[in-house]
């Protein structure tokens, strides 16, 4: 990666603040987050890093090394469209000036070894360290949990994908040797220790992202809203899918249109899966916890629907490999990566499999990246 504080202090000519955020793995819970429910993430030691500091000169300007590209504007109010990453800085700065912290003008230098596209969110690990450096900047004191939300009303706002809190919370409140059982309904999480000793985490990424992917998120989020509404006819107590289990959804299967409830079906289940998870993690019961992802996956191509052909490729090619305990879609869907759990010395028989069977069924190389769980968004303390 770049010297992103030599470059900071080459274009505008002042010490900045560094900050950096990771993306994220998810090892269960997908699609979980914004029906209030469990999910089950960690951060991981790939991630953005920021230089950023004030200007007197109320200007905006932004440097991504890595692209190579400047951004520069007088005014946050408006996502530039053409300049997608923009979006997520303008985003944060919008939340930090709602949030009553006033600025005249800001800097930024920031790279990120975060793949684009892959579902390990590299725009939330965008939007939460720059966040990260900013409230140190500024001095403001937003506590951590304030802050994520923050960086998710960035994404909402300034990018039009209606996110659930996973990515945001796993990038600051992840920790080394830990995922993170969090409970998206009171916004609260537990660590789980998660010992990489004989494992190993892969990740499979399809090269593929298919123009589906924000459009038919959306969508996922009103059809578990429509099922909400339709449940809260029976029980108004009922509040999202977090509150029904499948044996209620069961019982009451002809109000729903068959998508609708197979979204709701995949949700409750998925719920339970979580809970389940954890508990094998805690036994160190890979194999059980394998068998979990993959139903987790098959939940997500039949019910779900937010699989495609490329995934399910990556996780069919596993299913006959002893050392792989699981696998499944991992994040929103539509292309991005697999997670796989297998065991450590099987990682080289591991990666030619998959790159020899991908490359067979789909003419294309899938990237491969064996993932250690890290601590969340930090400021750097710079050099004396
Ligand atoms: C994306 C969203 C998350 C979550 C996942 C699916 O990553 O940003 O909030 O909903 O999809 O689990």
């Amino acid at each position: 990666m770049t010297n992103i504080r030599d470059i900071f202090i080459s274009l505008f000519g002042s010490k900045p603040i560094l900050s950096e955020a990771p993306g994220r793995i998810n090892l269960i819970g997908e699609h979980t987050d914004y029906n209030n429910g469990f999910v089950l993430p960690g951060a991981i030691n790939k991630k953005a890093r920021f230089a950023i500091g004030l200007n007197k000169e109320a200007v905006f300007r932004f440097y991504a090394a890595d692209l190579d590209k400047h951004y520069q504007t007088k005014t946050i109010d408006r996502a530039p469209i053409e300049f997608s990453w923009a979006n997520y800085l303008l985003g944060v700065l919008a939340q930090f000036q709602k949030a009553g912290k006033s600025f005249t003008g800001i800097d930024c230098v920031f790279d990120s070894n975060i793949p684009i596209g892959a579902g390990l969110s590299s725009s939330a690990a965008i939007e939460c360290g720059f966040a990260k450096g900013l409230d140190r900047l500024l001095l403001s004191d937003i506590q951590p949990l304030q802050l994520v939300k923050m960086a998710q009303k960035a994404e909402h706002e300034y990018a039009g994908v209606m996110c659930g809190i996973m990515d945001q919370y796993a990038s600051v409140f992840g920790k080394n040797n830990h995922v993170l059982l969090i409970d998206c309904r009171t916004n609260k999480h537990t660590y789980v220790p998660f010992q990489m000793n004989n494992l190993s985490i892969a990740l499979c990424d399809t090269k593929v992202k298919h123009e589906l992917a924000s459009s038919e998120y959306n969508i996922r989020r009103q059809e578990c809203e429509q099922g909400v509404s339709i449940l809260q006819q029976l029980n108004p107590d009922i509040k999202s899918l977090r509150d029904v289990d499948t044996k209620y959804l069961e019982m009451h299967k002809g109000l729903f249109r068959p998508s609708i409830y197979d979204r709701c079906h995949y949700v409750a289940i998925e719920n339970q899966r979580v809970q389940d998870a954890c508990r094998n993690l805690e036994n160190s019961d890979f194999t059980e916890f394998g068998k979990l992802m993959y139903q987790s996956h098959d939940g997500l191509k039949n019910r779900y629907e937010v699989s495609c052909k490329e995934l399910d490729i990556l996780v069919d090619l596993t299913k006959p490999m002893e050392s792989v305990y699981g696998s499944r879609m991992m994040g929103g869907g539509f292309g991005g990566c697999t997670i796989n759990l297998l065991e450590k010395e099987a990682e080289e028989q591991f990666h030619q499999t998959i790159t020899d069977g991908y490359k067979s069924q789909t003419g294309m190389e899938p990237d491969i990246y064996f993932v250690e769980l890290t601590d969340g968004a930090n400021v750097i303390p710079d050099e004396p």
